[in-house]
């Protein structure tokens, strides 16, 4: 991909300020968290009469797609499979001009992503809308994915699809934020905007509510690059005035709200990650180290990470710099036992890429403006929404996960030494007895606390 920024200068973009109501900003509720979760979702309405349809929000993907009646290969989630004969406004796509996969004469798709997920399907037409007050939210006429086949992620996901929003140069269909922009009469701009808080958060098409701005904050506006992804240029990570990472090293910067972590080059990674260290040790912090990249908090659980560093996150706005405020409580995560708080931004390895991913936008509020290709910053207080399914008693809120790296790492080498133990014979017997048990125990509180988690980490970025 290549890496060109359109360098504008400061434009002063003026938009109403966000208030409810005739202003053409569409608002629908999000949900989700990074630690229960690993993503945030959206409710689709889809199709006469509507049906539910929960989708994760994914700035790095393009397709709005989701399981459908009659898939062969489909798990089980938050709502029903879309049923397109009970919708009478739906239209199936038959192959032809600009369809590159066909499917039993309709055209297909097949899309796979970063962490080796994939998802095919047939595409078809039909009204959608994101849910919300039903004057605010209108439907539009879109392009979607009806799923027939999903692997890995989707196949385990407790939400049914995906709501890819980023700008489409996959299949050469339209895509539903396309579609939603052509809506002049209720969407106002070609503009988007998330606010996430630790649970759930808002998404507004059509502008943005600035309301959700922490009390005297303003918009920070960055260059925005958006030709088949949404890019920015990040220039330096700096924090109590010592540089981290400059320039060069950060490669191609996404901005994907589909990827769980912040993932930054492997240099860059380890100098952050030991900058910290030096910076917290000695409960420096408030806190004690739990592993490699987790800090128990002194003050007990309920707490934040107060006593850590804000990091700056320099990037480039036309000639200038602006700095972006990444605080700890978004670029750590909490565990679930509450004390404990872990990294957010994880290592890309050789990967010339960086990926500003949910750690990137929490507590925020992130507007795309693809009109004049800005990204614009705010530190935020978003509203916080805890998902109740009401369709389906099936699936309560997963619980905030106890499933801690350090507590993983502690199994596998307990089991590990177990086995050793016990392969040394008579004489370590009884030892080797205390670390089985011991181990037992560690696996069964785990196994107890594992059962509602989703997942780890996740990148819902279409592989190249
Ligand atoms: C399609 O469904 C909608 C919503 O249920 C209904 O109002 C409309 O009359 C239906 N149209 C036709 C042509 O059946
Ligand atoms: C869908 O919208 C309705 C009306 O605003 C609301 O009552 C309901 O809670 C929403 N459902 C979800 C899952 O957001
Ligand atoms: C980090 O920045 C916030 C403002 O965003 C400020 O309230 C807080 O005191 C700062 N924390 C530290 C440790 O400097």
């Amino acid at each position: 991909m290549a890496a060109s920024h359109i360098l504008l200068f400061c434009l002063t973009v003026s938009f109403g300020e966000g208030a409810v109501g005739n202003d053409r900003i569409e608002h629908t509720r999000l949900y989700g968290n990074i630690n229960a979760y690993a993503y945030y979702f959206a409710e689709l309405l889809v199709g006469s009469p509507p049906q539910a349809v929960s989708v994760i929000v994914d700035t790095g993907s393009a397709l709005c797609g989701f399981p459908c009646v009659g898939c062969s290969h489909c798990g089980n989630h938050l709502n029903p499979l879309f049923n397109m004969k009970a919708s009478n406004t739906s239209q199936s796509l038959p192959c032809g001009m600009g369809c590159d996969r066909c499917q039993a004469d309709r055209c297909g798709y097949l899309e796979s992503y970063t962490e080796g997920s994939s998802i095919s399907g047939v595409w078809f037409k039909d009204l959608v809308r994101l849910n919300g007050s039903d004057g605010d939210n209108q439907a539009v006429f879109a392009s979607l994915g009806c799923h027939t086949d999903e692997r890995k992620l989707f196949y385990t996901q407790t939400v049914n699809g995906i709501f890819g929003l980023a700008p489409h140069k996959i299949t050469g269909s339209s895509n539903v934020l396309r579609d939603m922009f052509k809506d002049q009469a209720h969407v106002r701009d070609a503009v988007f905007a998330f606010c996430l808080a630790e649970w759930g958060g808002m998404l507004t098409v059509g502008g943005y509510d600035s309301s959700y701005n922490a009390p005297g904050e303003t918009l920070s506006w960055v260059n925005l690059h958006h030709v088949g992804y949404y890019g920015v240029g990040l220039q330096q990570i700096i924090f109590d005035g010592i540089v981290v990472a400059t320039q060069r090293s950060f490669g191609t910067t996404v901005v994907d709200t589909g990827t769980t972590f912040t993932y930054l080059p492997q240099e860059i990674y380890y100098s952050l990650e030991q900058a910290l260290t030096n910076r917290c040790s000695n409960e420096k912090c408030a806190a004690s180290a739990e592993g490699d990249s987790c800090w128990k908090l002194t003050s007990g659980s309920h707490a934040f990470p107060s006593h850590f560093p804000n990091i700056s996150l320099m990037f480039t706005s036309g000639s200038l710099q602006v700095a972006v405020n990444w605080p700890a409580t978004a670029y750590m995560f909490r565990g679930g036992r509450g004390d404990v708080w872990c990294y957010a931004f994880a290592n890309n390895g050789m990967s010339r890429e960086t990926v500003l991913g949910i750690s990137f936008f929490l507590h925020k509020n992130i507007v795309f403006d693809t009109t004049q290709s800005k990204l614009g910053v705010a530190e935020a207080n978003c509203p916080q929404h805890h998902y109740h399914a009401k369709i389906n008693t099936d699936f309560p809120e997963p619980e905030p996960s106890f499933d801690l790296p350090p507590a993983r790492a502690a199994k596998a080498q307990t089991q590990w030494v177990a086995i050793m133990l016990g392969a040394a014979g008579v004489l370590l017997l009884l030892l080797s007895c205390a670390m089985c048990a011991w181990a037992y125990c560690m696996m069964d509180t785990e196994d107890t606390n594992d059962k509602d988690t989703e997942m780890g980490s996740r990148l819902v970025y279409p592989a190249k």
